[in-house]
């Protein structure tokens, strides 16, 4: 793991910079590999980010689109990430329909679309049952208490490591999430943060031991690239931190 650590001063510098590392790292992969995948996170950092994309010249018709997680909604509910990266950036390009792989939130049983999503991951990046598929970008926020994807604090999703997807919650809305073990096997992992609210998580997160069951993100620890961006109100003080980056 290589980690990279980038404070910009503004919120629209940290976005331009998110973009440019998005489209290299995605530019990269499909001249290296024809193909590239990218699970998207939530919330509402990434929407600027996936509305500068818009303009990207890239072959869409080599990316494949997924999401980190999920909130166990209809995908027409105003909190379903999947409706916002649509609205924000899919819907204004030539993606085929079929290389953009939501998350089945209507489902019954939650168990059974986290295995349905498992199953899909396997299937679009070639793997089968037991290997963990290197996503050429997984791109990830941070919550306010430390948690990433849906991988919040002293849930059982936290432990889960033999499977790809599971299911999580938060204060008991349902979730399906990427696990570590997914997420841990990517060629780069982009944490894309902004605010001063982040700020006490991101000094547990960076401090050189910690506890992930309290602060899940810092368990993410990636086989590729760690890259962190931030703006400066979320930043302040972590460069001067024991080994950062
Ligand atoms: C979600 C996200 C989640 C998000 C953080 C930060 O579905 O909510 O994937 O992990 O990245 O909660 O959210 P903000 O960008 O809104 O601060």
């Amino acid at each position: 793991m290589t980690r990279q650590v980038h404070i910009l001063p503004t919120i629209p510098k940290l976005i331009e910079a998110a973009t440019d590392r998005t489209i290299q790292i995605l530019k990269d992969a499909i001249a290296q590999n024809g193909i590239a995948t990218i699970a998207l996170s939530g919330g509402s950092t990434p929407k600027p980010l996936y509305q500068a994309l818009v303009l990207a010249d890239i072959d869409w018709s080599r990316l494949h689109v997924f999401w980190g997680d999920e909130r166990y909604v209809p995908s027409d509910h105003p909190e379903s990430n999947e409706k916002m990266a649509r609205q924000a950036w899919l819907n204004h390009i030539p993606l085929p329909s079929e290389n953009i792989h939501p998350v089945l939130t209507n489902l019954a049983d939650p168990a059974d679309s986290a295995q349905q999503y498992e199953a899909t991951i396997h299937q679009i990046c070639g793997t089968t049952s037991g290997d963990f598929p290197a996503f050429d970008l997984i791109l990830l926020g941070i919550g306010d208490d430390g948690h990433t994807a849906s991988l919040f604090p002293h849930t059982r999703s936290l432990e889960v490591r033999d499977r790809l997807i599971t299911v999580g919650e938060k204060s008991g809305q349902t979730r399906i999430t990427f696990t570590f073990g997914l997420i841990n096997h990517a060629h780069n992992v982009l944490f894309v943060l902004a605010g001063e609210g982040k700020r006490p998580a991101l000094k547990e997160i960076f401090a050189t031991k910690s506890d992930f069951h309290q602060y899940p993100a810092f368990a993410v620890r990636p086989q590729g690239n760690l890259i962190w961006m931030m703006d400066q109100a979320a930043g302040e003080g972590i460069l001067s931190m024991e080994g950062v980056p």
